[in-house]
């Protein structure tokens, strides 16, 4: 097919075509998310549902065909991945892991940071050739940059290669944008701007078979200052305590090692139940007595982190103790116009408290540099804070301000080259830490999730310890999955190298 051939097939859209969709959509099908209205976060209700079914006009939709996804962000991202691959495949669609026979392609995308967006607009780019070469190929951006009014806009005016956009709320109506992509010319938009709903029942394919992810809450309302995350992802709200447990007692049951609990705000869970007194203390309370190894949580926010909760973790078993608690910023003030809503005093309180519950515990977290107008003297703050607490590893970005966010619009007078300089100072210092954080395991036994091949070398495989260390060592393969002992015999900044002993028998494991 030639460009005019297939402009008039409609399977491709020309610009101008493109710009006359898009008034449309403004003034009768689509309306544009918004980050106004996500603030006015009120009393909408949250619905919930656990009767999702695929429609029976849509199963076989996907016989014949292959679905590509990738994924940027977190492990929340990574999570809907796996629900939108489980409805794929109850559509009979079949996976394939590269873009070059897919007959679906779908960016779940990130809006976090803006090299986050621009990876996003750069692989819209390169499948730009693919659209053209393959036009009756369906491309689909979905996840947090679909919830922004100015992505939306920008896609529909200059990115025609794309043929659906939804949003964050709208994944379980994925068989629905799919047929309508099929039967459309246009391009279909649907990103519902709302608070979000909890519906339970939708099918997952899960990436692997010993660690799991379980969301136990969706959502985020504490609208730190510079974060996109509360108007992309909807109100808190928090799964029944019964669903998830029931769910954990699944993935005990098909063999799964390792539980990752999900939710932007963790501690927040259970916050908004009005008709039960049941918090994040509770559920850990009730998922350690499940049989499963290991239970993790993420993320953390200092805020909420209560005693209840600290108490319970104490308990150890399997409930490891390396927590993931984000302190952003080591300087009272730079924190207050984050509206983080604790001081520098205030978080290392919560770390003594912490520490004085679980001696053992490991400690990490990520920080932001170059807030606006951050000083040389609050920047110090962080590094003396960083120290002062111990962490052993930290996620670090410079600041990024992202559109509709209070402190997109705070005047910075401070250069990207002292905000570059900054981020290695600090990396510096996160790299020498965990470096020493490593060091006292030469010699010592640890205990290893082993999850497959090492990614540098094939013959030696990998795994983490409950405080989340990589380890690399050689051992039959028919320990993958298994929980083993490995001797470490070498310590470097950001793996253990060591020997193997035998696998851990499984009342040990437990113990
Ligand atoms: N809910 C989590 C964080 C999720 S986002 C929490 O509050 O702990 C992950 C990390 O991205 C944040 O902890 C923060 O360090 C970073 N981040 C968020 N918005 C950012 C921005 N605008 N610029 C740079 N980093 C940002
Ligand atoms: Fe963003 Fe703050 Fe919510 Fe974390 S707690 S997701 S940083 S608004
Ligand atoms: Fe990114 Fe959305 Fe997660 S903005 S970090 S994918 S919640």
């Amino acid at each position: 097919m030639n460009e005019e051939q297939r402009l008039q097939s409609g399977l491709v859209k020309s610009t101008a075509a493109a710009e006359k969709d898009y008034s449309k959509y403004f003034e009768t099908v689509y309306t544009p998310p918004s980050l106004k209205n996500a603030k006015k976060r009120g009393k909408e209700e949250i619905a919930y549902h656990d009767d999702f079914q695929i429609e029976e006009r849509f199963l076989g939709m996907g016989n014949g065909r292959k679905f590509y996804i990738r994924t940027y962000g977190c492990q929340m991202n990574e999570h809907d991945t796996e629900v939108m691959a489980g409805i794929f495949t109850s559509l009979g669609y079949e996976s394939t892991n590269t873009v070059d026979d897919a007959d679906v392609v779908l960016l779940n995308t990130c809006a976090i940071r803006e090299n986050a967006e621009n990876k996003v607009f750069g692989e819209l780019g390169h499948l730009k050739p693919l659209k053209l070469e393959r036009p009756d190929m369906l491309i689909g951006v979905c996840g947090c940059m679909s919830q922004e009014e100015s992505v939306v806009k920008k896609i529909l005016q200059t990115y025609d290669q794309v043929d659906m956009i939804f949003g964050t709320h709208n994944i379980h109506r994925l068989p629905n944008i799919l047929h309508e992509a099929y039967m459309s010319k246009e391009m279909v938009v649907e990103v519902w701007s709302k608070e979000g709903d909890i519906i339970e029942n939708l099918p997952k394919v899960r990436h692997g078979n010993i660690k799991a992810w379980v969301n136990i809450m969706y959502g985020c309302d504490k609208f730190c200052t510079y974060c996109i995350v509360p108007y992309t992802r909807g109100k808190e709200r928090s799964r029944r305590p019964q669903d998830i447990i029931q769910e954990v007692r699944q993935l005990a049951a098909n063999g799964y090692k390792e539980i990752m609990l999900l939710g932007q705000n963790v501690n927040a869970y259970g916050k908004d139940f009005e008709d039960l007194d049941y918090r994040l203390g509770d559920l850990m309370d009730d998922l350690r007595k499940i049989n499963i190894p290991r239970i993790r949580f993420t993320t953390s926010h200092p805020r909420d982190f209560d005693d209840h909760l600290i108490e319970v973790l104490a308990k150890g078993g399997n409930l490891l103790d390396h927590i993931h608690l984000p302190v952003q910023s080591g300087s009272s003030d730079i924190l207050k116009i984050m509206a983080r809503k604790y001081s520098r005093e205030q978080y290392l309180q919560l770390v003594g408290k912490i520490k004085k519950a679980i001696p053992n515990v490991t400690l990490t977290t990520d920080i932001i540099v170059g807030f606006p107008n951050e000083t040389d003297e609050q920047f110090e703050e962080t590094l003396s804070l960083y120290k002062e607490v111990g962490f052993e590893m930290a996620y670090t970005y410079i600041y990024s301000p992202r559109e509709g966010t209070p402190a997109a619009k705070m005047v910075d007078n401070i250069s990207m080259e002292v905000k570059k300089e900054r981020l290695q100072r600090l990396n510096k210092l996160v790299n020498e830490m965990s470096a020493e954080a490593m060091k006292p395991y030469k010699g010592t036994v640890v205990k290893v999730l082993v999850e497959g091949e090492s990614k540098r070398n094939p013959e030696v495989l990998a795994g983490y310890t409950e405080k989340n260390k990589l380890v690399n060592f050689r051992a039959p393969r028919s320990v993958i999955g298994e929980i083993v002992n490995v001797k470490i015999t070498e310590a470097k900044t950001w793996s253990l190298d060591g020997e193997f002993i035998g696998v851990v028998e499984e009342d040990k494991v437990m113990s």
